[in-house]
């Protein structure tokens, strides 16, 4: 009885952000054909969650074609959610990495996305390695990037005819593992993805690791979106002012309409007509 509570005891305390990238959908440019098939190399590899075999011929990675200018992959998360961070396993054939490893120099140049269309032009830059030498890179590497989105995107290029002098002559995807961690929900945020977001932020959703709002609903501010407009505000952004409405009133901070009506001498649905004439 107690190795049973403990066996499940100790996930619940390491929870931290979710890999929600695993077993979801897959795709590679110019993946690498075997007598014309996809044998052990397709794109699924890189989000089975089985990272112990670096080799191709473990069949656990993500192998892309001989001679091509441009490497790309991408996973869809089925929806738009909350990325805290990405691990990145490359193929090392499971023999040591470092400048010896042949595939220090296919993993330079590498940069990810995070888009909501399968295009990364689409989306947002996430890590371009511009640094990185066969000595310097790792094998496992990991990006800090909290941003929202739909599709995580693998990308590397050699179409430069200038290549800096590490870089391998073709561009490779080779990805055994590519971990996403995030919140499986868009409206939640926190390490174990437990919180709601704020019941004003825009499209509920909010920064995964703050709470903080992208924006709030119709009629509230502030970084949580908890504060009704005031200061005679009202609309989307608080960027309204409110008409003249009886005994100086606040308007009501949504659609700006005045509770009691209007300031003797104004009228309108606003209390905004005959402004000028009572200023005067
Ligand atoms: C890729 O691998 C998955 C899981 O093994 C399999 O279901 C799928 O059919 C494969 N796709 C291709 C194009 O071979
Ligand atoms: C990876 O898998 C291949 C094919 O099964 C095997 O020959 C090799 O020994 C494995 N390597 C490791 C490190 O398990
Ligand atoms: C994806 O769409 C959501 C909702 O419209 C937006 O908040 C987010 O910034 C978008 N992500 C990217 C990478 O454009
Ligand atoms: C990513 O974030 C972690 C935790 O905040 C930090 O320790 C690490 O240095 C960051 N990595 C990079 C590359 O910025
Ligand atoms: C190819 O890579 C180079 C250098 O990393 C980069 O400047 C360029 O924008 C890339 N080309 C495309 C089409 O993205
Ligand atoms: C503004 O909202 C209030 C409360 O929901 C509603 O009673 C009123 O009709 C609305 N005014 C306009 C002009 O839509």
């Amino acid at each position: 009885m107690l190795n049973y509570l403990i066996i499940f005891a100790i996930p619940w305390i390491a929870y931290a952000y979710e890999n929600i990238a695993l077993h979801k959908r897959a795709w590679q440019l110019h993946p690498y054909m075997y007598n014309h098939k996809i044998i052990t190399t397709n794109a699924s590899n890189a989000v089975d969650g089985l990272k112990t075999n670096l080799s191709y011929f473990g069949g656990q990675c993500t192998i892309s074609a001989y001679h091509q200018y441009e490497a790309l992959w991408h996973v869809d998360l089925g929806a738009v959610l909350g990325i805290h961070h990405i691990n990145i396993y490359y193929r090392t054939d499971d023999v040591p990495w470092g400048p010896g490893n042949g595939f220090t120099t296919r993993f330079l140049g590498f940069s990810v996305f995070i888009s909501n269309t399968t295009d990364k032009e689409d989306g947002v830059l996430c890590f371009k390695d511009d640094k990185f030498t066969r000595y310097t890179i790792p094998a496992v590497i990991t990006l800090n990037c909290t941003h929202h989105g739909r599709y995580v995107i693998y990308y590397n290029n050699r179409t430069s005819t200038n290549l800096p002098p590490d870089y391998s002559a073709y561009a490779f995807n080779e990805l055994c593992e590519f971990e996403v961690y995030g919140c499986p929900s868009p409206s939640y945020y926190g390490e174990d993805c437990s919180q709601s977001c704020p019941d004003q932020c825009m499209d509920s959703r909010c920064h995964i690791e703050t709470g903080n709002c992208f924006g709030c609903k119709v009629g509230y501010q502030g970084p949580t979106c908890d504060q009704p407009c005031q200061k005679n505000t009202y609309g989307y952004g608080c960027s309204m002012i409110c008409g003249l409405c009886v005994n100086g009133e606040q308007c009501y901070h949504v659609n700006g309409t005045c509770h009691n009506g209007c300031e003797a001498g104004i009228y309108g649905s606003h209390c905004q007509m005959g402004i000028s004439l009572a200023l005067k």
